[in-house]
């Protein structure tokens, strides 16, 4: 079900509330990625126009004009053009922008040069993404000169430029209801997807074909596809942090990492499990295993509202060391093998990230100097993993052990919610899954 219409324009009231009466922001689409001559990638809307527009053609522009009579909602379209849309598909036109997605008024893109800074002279101050507006920073940059410069006849022009990002990145982060909803569902295929790898992968096989089997339980169920590059990573390529060629045989003895997440509606899940080739866990793969397990659980379990971001990597991460040393693997006091990061040979990554629109999604980390406090809608993911490369200075029989487990996890007033909790993670279940 797409988002309903009510949702969009409560994000941008609320966001024209943060700006005020006199400004304008300007937030662009997406624009379509040449793969290689004449192909292009497929596209994907950028998030922040999706998050305020729901329009999802590429290279529009939407202007918001808070408190204006009737452009409050301005966006600028690709014409409907019978030619253009047998080629390349049906556009919805500037008819299509008003009737179907809300806007006060539409145009063809081919009249922003002429209607921006009509739209825009009496506003003071401008809001756009510094970095994110690709093509359009200079061009937007332009209409605000040719103001300025008509400014000694005119007495009007924008003199304040506001980076856009902070504002709507903090709303972002803070989820509502229909955006969790979207969330519980593309957690809920991913989990479908990787329960479907534990029952049927095979020795012998190719990573390629699970990968296959992945994104196949992905589309089937309405998403859009992967929400990353699907790592699928038997033995020793789990050591790999972002292994995506998905090229190797799977061995009968090997564990095998997948970190795959479906996207829907332009939400990401991002779900890790490792799991044996064959029906069981050996000793060593269950050793390196149960101490990820556990570091994950107490991590996930320490999650609320008002613990800091990073107080959930420390909980995961006292958990790995304390493995480490209990495995004979790293040598000395906790604390100190902590503070001097001596566990960084085996585990280099954090253990969280946002997690939205964006896999990595938007919102800051700090405040201040300080690490984030957790608050009710936030969503991140849990993700502790150990790495025993088969570089590292590690005894002959742990090296080419990976193992990540993660979840991603919705902050709630009481505590949390694990979105995608049904996807096996405990050893009896995997193994049961293995023998079916
Ligand atoms: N799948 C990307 C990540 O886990 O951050
Ligand atoms: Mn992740
Ligand atoms: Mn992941």
């Amino acid at each position: 079900m797409p988002m309903t219409a009510e949702f969009y324009r409560q994000r941008r009231r609320k966001l024209s509330e943060s700006m005020g009466h006199g400004s304008v922001a300007l937030v662009p689409a997406a624009s379509e990625k040449m793969r290689s001559n004449d192909v292009e990638y497929r596209f994907r809307q950028s998030s922040d126009f999706d998050y305020l527009c729901g329009f999802p053609e590429p290279d529009a522009l939407c202007l918001l004009l808070p408190g204006s009579a009737d452009s409050e909602f301005v966006l600028f379209v690709r014409p409907r053009d019978q030619e253009r849309e047998t080629w390349t598909g049906r556009r919805s036109g500037v008819e299509g922008a008003v009737a179907s997605y809300g806007a006060s008024a539409a145009f063809p893109l081919e009249e922003l040069d002429d209607r921006v800074p009509e739209l825009i002279k009496d506003c003071e101050a401008v809001y756009y993404s510094i970095d994110g507006a690709g093509d359009y920073n200079g061009r937007i940059l332009g209409w605000i000169e040719s103001l300025q410069t008509n400014r000694q006849r005119s007495g009007r022009a924008p003199s304040i430029l506001h980076d856009l990002r902070p504002s709507i990145h903090e709303m972002r982060l803070i989820k509502s209801a229909e955006e969790i909803e979207r969330m519980r569902e593309a957690a809920a295929i991913s989990c479908l997807a990787h329960e479907e790898a534990m029952r049927s992968v095979r020795p012998g096989e190719r990573e390629y074909e699970v990968e296959a089997r992945l994104e196949y339980a992905f589309r089937r169920r309405g998403a859009s596809g992967p929400a990353y590059p699907s790592i699928v990573a038997g033995g020793a390529n789990a050591t790999i942090l972002h292994y995506t060629e998905n090229c190797c045989e799977l061995e009968e003895d090997a564990l095998l990492l997948i970190d795959a997440g479906a996207e829907l509606e332009c939400y990401c899940g991002d779900v890790t499990r490792t799991f044996p080739v064959a029906e069981r866990f050996d000793g060593r793969q269950r050793a390196v295993y149960e101490i990820v397990l556990a570091a994950q659980k107490s991590a996930v379990e320490s999650v609320r509202p008002e613990v800091t971001f990073d107080s959930v990597h420390d909980v995961a991460l006292r958990v790995l060391v304390e493995g480490l040393v209990d495995l004979g693997i790293l040598a000395g006091r906790v604390e100190d093998i902590v503070e001097e990061e001596g566990y960084r040979p085996f585990y280099m990554h954090r253990t969280s990230h946002w997690l939205g629109k964006d896999v990595h999604d938007v919102g800051g980390y700090r405040e201040g100097d300080a690490s984030r406090i957790l608050e009710p809608g936030m969503v991140l993911t849990v993700e502790p993993g150990l790495y025993l490369a088969e570089h590292t200075d590690v005894a002959p029989q742990w090296q080419g052990i990976g193992v990540r487990i993660e979840d991603d996890v919705l902050v709630t007033e009481n505590g949390c919610e694990v979105l995608s909790d049904a996807a096996p993670k405990e050893i009896d279940e995997i193994e049961a899954l293995r023998r079916s």
